[in-house]
């Protein structure tokens, strides 16, 4: 938990605090400030710490020489780079692709579609049920009526705005059947499900967003296996190999290493898991039949707990929460900062009256019965306003 002038943070879905490794480390003041591509022996500095923590998160995900590792400025632009740039690579040798994706995705991939179709690829939404899941038979077999051409699938492992959990050896078997190519979009695992550092090694690549699991904004990181073409999105001077061009952001890039190493050590998923169902449980005897908690039947996360609480507006909870010095998030703000009821409920087909009285609260990987125990002292008291 961040609490900062007695209020109480609980919205790492979004973002999470620095990490206390990497707050020293920045405090410490070695910033690293040299152009690791130069010769000289700052840029040797520089270029040595970014190789250190490149290998030390490869080693943190137990991946070898099978994969390499890509650094970007974050999720969205990692996800953009891999999913059209495989488009691209495979357009180049006259083919076109046929991409699949949940309307339950965040909209960096969700938003992608128009831009794949505009160039002639296919795409196609999965089927999801009220619980935020997926049936993998179905999606196997309408993979294979495609027959021989390249598929490329978006698997979202958790969630960020239910929690739901969809694992990986599930999509490894829709792999094994169909051939399909898979891009997992691992924003929100770190620190957030048991084994988030196991990845299966058949998948062809993973991303990553670095102010999700206490490292700096701006900054996340890919794997991607050795076989998996894609033409890059950022051309220019040829870094990393020519996969994404541009000076890497090395202070970055340790920020990642640090909060990586420090959440290994640190993670504790029974305490995250004792701390979520005690607040789970006492919301939903607080509720009775006034509201409840979305996916409840789904695998969920250790970390976020997501509510309808009937007949009462997002953006006004928000408020009184926020008044109250409670930081929670809702459903997806427009650049105007208006609430619209969440897209991702909506697909599970919840109703959008329901849709528009939905609430998120997403803990951070310190959570525990203690702390779980003040939470819901805090946080009684206001819902308890909604619920009359
Ligand atoms: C599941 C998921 N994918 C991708 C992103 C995009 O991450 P970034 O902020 O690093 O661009 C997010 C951020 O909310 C996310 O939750």
């Amino acid at each position: 938990m961040e609490k900062s002038i007695s209020r109480f943070y609980f919205d790492y879905n979004a973002t999470s605090p620095l990490a206390g490794s990497v707050r020293k480390f920045l405090a410490e003041g070695d910033f690293l400030y040299s152009n690791p591509s130069s010769a000289h022996t700052s840029g040797k500095k520089a270029y040595g710490a970014y190789k250190l923590a490149s290998t030390e998160l490869m080693k943190a995900f137990n991946l070898s020489d099978g994969h390499r590792i890509m650094m970007h400025s974050g999720a969205t632009e990692g996800i953009n780079t891999l999913i059209k740039g495989f488009a691209a690579s495979q357009k180049r040798d006259g083919n076109i692709i046929h991409f699949f994706y949940s309307p339950t995705d965040h909209p960096c991939v969700f938003n992608l579609k128009e831009s794949l179709q505009l160039v002639g690829h296919k795409v196609y939404p999965i089927d999801i049920d009220g619980n935020g899941n997926f049936d993998e038979n179905v999606l196997i077999e309408r993979m294979k009526s495609l027959g021989d051409v390249p598929i490329l699938l978006n698997y979202t492992s958790v969630n960020n705005e239910t929690g739901v959990v969809w694992d990986l050896e599930r999509v490894a078997r829709v792999k094994k059947q169909t051939g399909c190519y898979v891009h997992v979009d691992c924003a929100q695992a770190p620190g957030k499900i048991r084994g988030w550092d196991k990845l299966n090694t058949h998948l062809d690549c993973y991303t990553y967003s670095g102010h999700k699991f206490g490292a700096l904004k701006g900054v996340g990181f890919s794997f991607i296996k050795k076989e998996f073409q894609f033409s890059p999105l950022i051309i220019g001077g040829g870094q990393q190999d020519g996969m994404r061009s541009g000076t890497v952001n090395v202070l970055g890039v340790m920020s990642m290493h640090l909060a990586i190493r420090e959440l290994k050590e640190n993670f504790s998923p029974d305490d995250m898991e004792q701390g979520l169902k005690y607040i789970h449980d006492a919301l939903q005897e607080l509720f009775g039949d006034k509201g409840y908690i979305v996916a409840d039947k789904m695998t969920k996360n250790l970390n976020t707990i997501s509510l309808i609480i009937k007949n009462n507006k997002s953006d006004v909870m928000l408020a009184a929460f926020d008044i109250a010095g409670i930081e929670l998030s809702a459903g997806s703000a427009c650049s105007a900062g208006i609430l619209s009821p969440s897209r991702v409920l909506m697909s599970m087909g919840v109703d959008e009256n329901d849709a528009k009285s939905f609430i998120r609260l997403s803990f951070g990987p310190d959570l525990s019965l203690e702390l779980a125990k003040d939470y819901v002292i805090s946080l009684t008291p206001i819902f308890e306003r909604f619920l009359k």
